[in-house]
């Protein structure tokens, strides 16, 4: 039986991480287990950066963006001698059982720690929804709401100029953000790393919208494909020396995507996902994550998630061709 756990928050910052902290505080305290911070992620474990958690830390934070923990890209986990290094420094400062809310990297390095003996749980927690196991990682909804409200207000201003705006969204790899916001916004393209988008068919597109009913359009562009500028570089060119008539603008939205106050779903499912992880480490579970499937809140081993590639779901895919969004075709 474990008299404590101890919990970290690693790699980028999610909406939904502080509500996941405080879920796992309490169910644990509920369950007679005393809970550690760990605080700057991986890095803490090295600093001896620990404090236990109390109810009074936990006060206030349940609607607060970011991570009262801090988190870090933890250098030394890219070498497994850090990795042997942390759980030994694990074991020395007491800590019997280790839950990592965090994204790809961060849930590789909590694989590691397993596969080394040393307990360990993880929480996907990620604006990028990019792992296999879970159809919505902590954060990705908040990131996505505060995307479409921008891109909506980007839009007043692509209607009252008639212009036409190229939106650059985070997400990595993965073309989720893009996709999904591209949806939720009504925009003519989305451009992103799954699919290969097809220049002269979105130009195409923009042109006669605009030489047609003088038709603003607005292209969501996932960052993993290409950066802003020289997306649209490459569609000048594909213009062939023949100028747009239309006005083209383009925002990279950046850091603003990954703050804020976390959604109703991501303080659920940040709760949901707590309570989770710290039923199956008190019940011996290690070397899995949770995740979310039709409703569902589950452990998903480690093995058959890192490493894997998630796609968009044929659904979703679906649903973005019968709205008529440009998005390119299957990668052969
Ligand atoms: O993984 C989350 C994410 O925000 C990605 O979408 C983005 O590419 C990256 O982190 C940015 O990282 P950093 O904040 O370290 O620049």
């Amino acid at each position: 039986m474990f008299q404590n756990i101890a919990v970290l928050t690693s790699g980028g910052d999610a909406p939904g991480m502080n509500p996941a902290i405080r879920s796992v505080v309490r169910t644990a305290m509920e369950r007679g287990c005393d809970v550690i911070g760990i605080s700057n992620g991986y890095d803490g474990i090295f600093e001896g950066a620990i404090e236990k958690l109390t109810g009074t830390i936990l006060s206030g934070m349940i609607d607060r963006g970011g991570t009262i923990l801090q988190s870090s890209r933890c250098k030394r986990f890219y070498d497994p001698a850090g990795i042997d290094e942390a759980k030994e420094r694990l074991i020395q400062l007491g800590i019997q059982g280790l839950v990592v809310i965090g994204g790809d990297g961060s849930l590789t390095g909590a694989r590691e720690l397993h596969r080394r003996g040393f307990p360990v749980i993880g929480i996907p927690a990620s604006i990028d929804n990019d792992m296999l196991g879970t159809e919505m990682a902590i954060g990705a909804d908040t990131a996505a709401n505060t995307i479409m409200q921008l891109i909506d207000r980007i839009r007043d201003t692509a209607r009252s100029h008639r212009r036409c705006f190229l939106i650059e969204v985070m997400g990595r790899n993965s073309g989720f953000l893009a996709l999904t916001t591209a949806i939720s916004c009504g925009a003519e393209v989305a451009v992103i790393p799954e699919f290969a988008h097809n220049m002269s068919r979105i130009v195409h597109l923009l042109r006669s919208r605009f030489e047609k009913t003088r038709d603003n359009s607005i292209i969501v562009l996932a960052e993993g494909v290409c950066d802003a500028e020289t997306f649209i570089f490459r569609m000048l060119a594909e213009e062939q020396g023949v100028s747009f008539d239309q006005e083209i603008r383009k925002t990279v939205l950046g850091h603003v995507q990954r703050g804020g106050i976390p959604t109703h779903f991501d303080r659920i499912l940040g709760a949901r996902f707590g309570e989770m992880a710290v039923l199956g480490l008190l019940q011996g579970e290690s070397g899995s994550m949770t995740g979310l499937e039709q409703s569902h809140v589950k452990l998903v081993d480690l093995e058959k998630v890192i490493g894997f590639k998630k796609h968009p779901s044929s659904e979703l895919i679906r649903l973005a061709r019968h709205l008529q969004i440009e998005f390119g075709d299957v990668v052969e």
